[in-house]
């Protein structure tokens, strides 16, 4: 048994310690959900000298970061110095997911396919370039912007506002000091996963999220709403061409750069025709990908987690359950513009079958009552042997909680499942 020490207060970080119950568990941050596998700490998780002096004060064996702003400035740099193990890239290698900039520039420098790009730091050229260029756009901030700093535009118009607002009214601050501007991509989205040593990695199943609001991929985007895995958009074919001409070349690259990646590897990825383009990486565990992946993965986790932090996965399983996995959002009223917090949560501490999760986000208990304190509340999954199964299970899960102005998404998995119900016919 070992002590560890889980960064963040999502479910993707209730998930992990559920994956690692037995072992002995602290949270920094943590939610009402983690609170009953261990012990939560109340702390800011981008607060680097207190996570590492929390670390140090229990005497963390490894330490796991969750989110990925803890992570680009330099969380586990520090932690390593102070010489604690973490698991997570060091700020060098999450640049990938930092700056934009830095992370087009690598996929070019090392031959990666994603979409054409230009970058700007002045308003006035990035109109010019803009009207010039007569196809569809996206404009995304530099830096970390919590998920908000992507637009895409359906006019020029937009595309030209969004850059104004980035750069000259600095909507992001520092992080919209440089914008990249890049073609838009036609396809499907799916991500994938792979937890690195800096050489070696262990692939995990593909995924996909569904960042819009509402059902029918409309509304505003979020978080993400909802994720299953594995995805058939990713055929054997796709997932070779990816491990191949994304994933190998990107832990090379980083070598070669003098930033080895060690860590999770999270590929976001648009797939037309068969052909995966790069449209992000993130430097983590996506949440909710991370409560769909993690219940598949069929090996040891902490050993898992320990290889990678240690650079070395030689002892680590690649096995993967043969079931499928699918979670939904139970999301606040307001979410994701202005969520509301504060409402008692009912049915979420009834049993569960096995093979089914009831994930805590955005949970505080107050007094006697579980209450939202967050625009994502839970997040309700199962695994199936069929995806139909995995939601159907899912969905029942869902339909015991309550609260005022809950929502969440009726049709998760709906690509998975047209595609293979069209294949059945
Ligand atoms: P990102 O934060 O880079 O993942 O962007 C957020 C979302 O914007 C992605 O998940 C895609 O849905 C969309 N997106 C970003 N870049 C592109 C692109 N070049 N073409 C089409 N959609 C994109
Ligand atoms: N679900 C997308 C993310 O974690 O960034």
């Amino acid at each position: 048994m070992a002590r560890l020490l889980i960064v963040g207060r999502g479910a993707r970080e209730h998930a992990l310690g559920r994956a690692l119950a037995g072992h002995e568990l602290s949270f920094a941050g943590g939610n009402a959900g983690t609170a009953s596998l261990g012990t939560n700490h109340e702390l800011r998780v981008d607060d680097v000298p207190a996570v590492v002096a929390l670390a140090r004060s229990i005497a963390a064996d490894l330490v796991v970061i969750g989110p990925e702003a803890p992570l680009v400035v330099g969380v586990v740099d520090a932690l390593e110095a102070a010489g604690v193990r973490a698991f997570g890239p060091s700020s060098a290698a999450a640049r990938l997911e930092g700056s934009k900039v830095f992370m087009k520039d690598f996929l070019v420098r090392h031959g990666i396919a994603t979409a054409a790009h230009r970058v700007f730091d002045d308003a006035a050229d990035a109109r010019r370039y803009i009207e010039a260029a007569d196809r569809p756009l996206v404009v995304k901030a530099d830096g970390l912007c919590a998920g908000k700093g992507v637009v895409v535009a359906s006019t020029p118009t937009e595309a030209i506002e969004a850059a104004a607002a980035m750069l000259e009214r600095r909507v992001f601050g520092d992080a919209g000091a440089r914008i990249v501007v890049e073609e838009l991509l036609p396809g499907e989205e799916a991500s994938f996963h792979v937890v690195c040593d800096g050489e070696r990695y262990v692939a995990l199943p593909a995924a996909q999220d569904h960042k819009r609001v509402r059902d029918g991929d409309r509304g505003p985007n979020t978080g993400g709403m909802g994720a299953y895995a594995p995805a058939p958009v990713v055929t054997d074919a796709v997932r070779e061409a990816v491990l191949s001409g994304v994933v190998e070349k990107t832990l090379a690259g980083m070598r070669q750069d003098g930033a080895p990646f060690r860590g999770v590897l999270f590929v976001g990825l648009m797939i037309e025709a068969g052909v995966p383009r790069v449209l992000e990486f993130n430097v983590r565990f996506g949440d909710p990908e991370a409560t769909v992946l993690l219940p598949l993965y069929d090996g040891d986790l902490f050993e898992l987690l320990v290889g990678a932090a240690s650079g070395d996965l030689r002892r680590a399983s690649a096995a993967t359950k043969d079931l499928f996995a699918l979670s939904l959002v139970l999301a606040a009223e307001g979410y994701p513009a202005e969520p509301r917090t504060g409402d008692v949560i009912h049915g979420a501490d009834a049993a569960l079958e096995p093979g089914t999760w009831l994930l805590h986000a955005g949970t505080r208990r107050a007094g006697g009552d579980l209450v939202t304190s967050g625009g994502r509340v839970l997040v309700a999954g199962a695994t199936g042997a069929s995806l139909r199964e995995a939601r159907d299970r899912a969905y029942r899960v869902a339909e015991r909680v309550r609260f005022a102005g809950e929502h969440h998404r009726g049709d998760i998995g709906h690509r998975a499942l047209a595609r293979v119900e069209q294949e059945v016919l």
